[in-house]
């Protein structure tokens, strides 16, 4: 089982902000896809949280599949799924065999900052086709607005993450806005969290 000290910390904070969120659609089953999602500690949390949602767990890396798999094991957690490989820079077609319109909810925790813009395209492509109408993209991350990223913890957190892969970045959220209204969603929320990080919420149109 891997550990993140920054999942340990933040679980809470995105618990509270998914069960807002989805309290409106709670009176019935939902399925929501997590994409990178890493050692797994999120979504176990949330499957104990809000069992009224059908969790399916994802990442590219075996290490975080078997880690996921790991913590349902020991959790026995009953609404989550067994990890799934998924790139989300692949179309579509290829994310784990999941038909058009089939998710009510898509995750995706600090994955666009660790993302390259060709990535990020195949997210909101993907996420555009998946999701059923209404449905909802929730993505939690550090960005930058309007060309600028500001304080000055986040330039450096920008730089340090260019510095692993030159593609990779803090996200502008005006670009993401338009990568989903070109797939057919509309940002509709920004929930500030702690240390600017902020969750975004797409609702497909
Ligand atoms: C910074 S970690 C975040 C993990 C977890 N969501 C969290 O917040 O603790 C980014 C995760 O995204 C995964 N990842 C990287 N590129 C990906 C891609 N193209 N498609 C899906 N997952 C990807 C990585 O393997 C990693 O587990």
């Amino acid at each position: 089982m891997l550990l993140s000290p920054q999942a340990e910390r933040n679980w809470e904070d995105l618990c509270a902000v998914l069960e807002d969120v989805l309290e409106e659609q709670s009176h019935r089953q939902l399925f929501a896809l997590e994409l990178g999602s890493g050692t797994g500690q999120h979504v176990i949390r949330f499957a104990q949280k809000m069992p009224f949602v059908t969790w399916q767990p994802s990442d590219i890396t075996q290490e975080s599949l078997d880690s996921i798999k790991a913590y349902v094991a020991a959790t026995h957690a009953k609404t989550v799924l067994p990890p799934v490989h998924l790139d989300a820079s692949e179309p579509w077609e290829k994310w784990a065999d999941l038909s058009r319109s089939s998710c009510d909810v898509i995750v995706a925790i600090n994955l666009l900052q660790y993302s390259s813009f060709k990535t990020a395209q195949g997210f909101f492509t993907g996420a555009g086709q998946i999701l059923k109408q209404n449905g909802l993209l929730i993505t939690h991350g550090v960005y930058a607005i309007n060309g600028t990223i500001t304080p000055s913890c986040n330039e450096s957190l920008d730089a340090e993450i260019r510095k692993m892969n030159p593609e990779w970045g803090l996200p502008d959220i005006d670009v993401l806005r338009q990568l989903a209204y070109g797939n057919g969603m509309r940002l509709e929320r920004m929930i500030e969290m702690e240390d600017y990080f902020k969750c975004l919420i797409f609702r497909k149109l």
